[in-house]
């Protein structure tokens, strides 16, 4: 991988020095580039950061400054969003499997909130009764990077199906919820326009049955390039043909309608990288094995979905290229980094430099063997910030009332 711009030998070696490793950096200029780069290309949507993606609060407030607003699914995501300053109309939650629990705390946060079962609808009604409400459908038409990502058809937990949809509407009536918007989300890491709108017709078909609608909700799901053959989408073309066929739409409805989008991957992906040292060197007799302090606890993606992050080693190495499996510190065989990379071979102490690393990477980071998750550093231009700190013994342990046995 070619060392991102904005975190080259120098700066990731002070950072380092600085702030010991492993630890997450992100770059507060992409994010704003990707941010006003969705505003751009959809100058009538409300984009809403789907913040699942990376919910660090500097992230957070990058993106609000850039004029998004945020997709949350939990209780405490809206929580957070709402300290870190989005108003409650910048905010959709959209609960999957809530409990009356979560029902009940994000009603009081006065949200927007998106519900995808009967049942979950039914309870909200009986909690909340002539609140607005939107309905998740599922379509049938997914797609992803992965399995565990495609959130349609009738093997997902996701939506409601088409043929209950008579069914929601009934309920709604009866607790005297209006349903002010329609829901989808395929799925993530999508790189087709076509099947994005394959899937966008038929929600928009939908609206002829809904007259009090406010807002369609198109999710988020837009691909960004991790392998190298990959390329980008073009998200302009994205933003002309999603709107023009929406506007469409709109029109045919009749009443003022607002389109909404909610990619997390697409504004925080490329702008962070984990950062991590080498301090084992492994040969074995198939494999060379490149091992750091930091490992599947911190990047899940990998060992989770198989998904290629590009790597670097600083400082560069002047030696032939071995095929390299970087690896952790954790008890499993799945614990990697990245597979058969044919680099040359660092040395221990050397810098790991894990490329495309934003987005569901801190964010699903655990403690896992008992270890703590990493720091997280902001870069503005010359300038950066610790935004998160490195955790301690007693974050991962938070048993303080443990006496020593005697
Ligand atoms: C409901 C919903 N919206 C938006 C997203 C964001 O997807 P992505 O990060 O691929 O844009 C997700 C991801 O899982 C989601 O479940």
């Amino acid at each position: 991988m070619k060392a991102p711009s904005w975190l080259g030998p120098r700066r990731a070696a002070a950072l380092a020095e600085r702030f010991g490793t492993p630890f997450y950096a992100y770059s507060s200029r992409l994010l704003r580039a990707r941010s006003r780069a969705l505003a751009k290309a959809f100058p009538s949507a409300a984009i809403r950061y789907a913040m699942k993606a990376n919910a660090n609060p500097a992230v957070l407030e990058a993106v609000r400054r850039a004029g998004l607003g945020v997709d949350t699914v939990s209780p405490w995501e809206v929580l957070l969003a709402r300290e870190v300053g989005f108003r409650k109309k910048q905010i959709i939650y959209s609960g999957n499997m809530p409990s009356d629990d979560d029902l009940a705390a994000v009603h009081r946060e006065g949200v927007m909130i998106n519900l995808d079962a009967l049942s979950s609808l039914r309870r909200y009604g009986r909690l909340a009764p002539g609140a607005k409400v939107s309905l998740r459908v599922n379509l049938d038409v997914g797609g992803g990077h992965h399995p565990h990502v495609i959130t349609a058809g009738s093997e997902s937990k996701f939506g409601l199906a088409p043929e209950e949809l008579p069914e929601a509407r009934a309920i709604a009536a009866e607790h005297k919820l209006r349903i002010v918007g329609l829901h989808q989300h395929i799925g993530s890491g999508i790189f087709e326009l076509d099947l994005f709108l394959e899937a966008l017709d038929p929600l928009l078909a939908l609206l002829v049955d809904f007259p009090d609608l406010e807002f369609v909700d198109a999710g988020g799901g837009f691909g960004v390039p991790y392998r190298p053959d990959e390329r980008p989408i073009d998200l302009e073309a994205w933003g002309r043909a999603i709107t023009e066929r929406f506007d469409a739409a709109a029109r045919r409805y009749g009443r003022p309608l607002q389109l909404m989008l909610e990619p997390g991957r697409y504004v925080v992906c490329e702008a962070g990288v984990l950062v991590a040292r080498v301090t084992t060197v492994k040969r074995t007799r198939d494999r060379v094995f490149v091992g750091t302090d930091s490992g599947m606890h911190h990047l899940i993606r990998p060992a989770l979905y198989q998904s290629y992050h590009p790597v670097a080693t600083y400082p560069l190495r002047e030696r032939a290229a071995e095929r390299l499996f970087f690896t952790g510190p954790i008890c499993e065989s799945g614990d990697l980094l990245a597979e058969e990379r044919a680099m040359p071979l660092p040395e221990e102490g050397d810098l790991v430099v894990v490329g495309n690393a934003g987005a569901y990477g801190f964010a699903m980071a655990s403690h896992y063997n008992l270890r703590a998750r990493p720091a997280e550093v902001m870069v503005d231009g010359d300038d950066w910030r610790l935004v998160r700190a490195r955790e301690g013994y007693r974050d991962v342990v938070r048993r303080r009332d443990v006496k020593r046995a005697k």
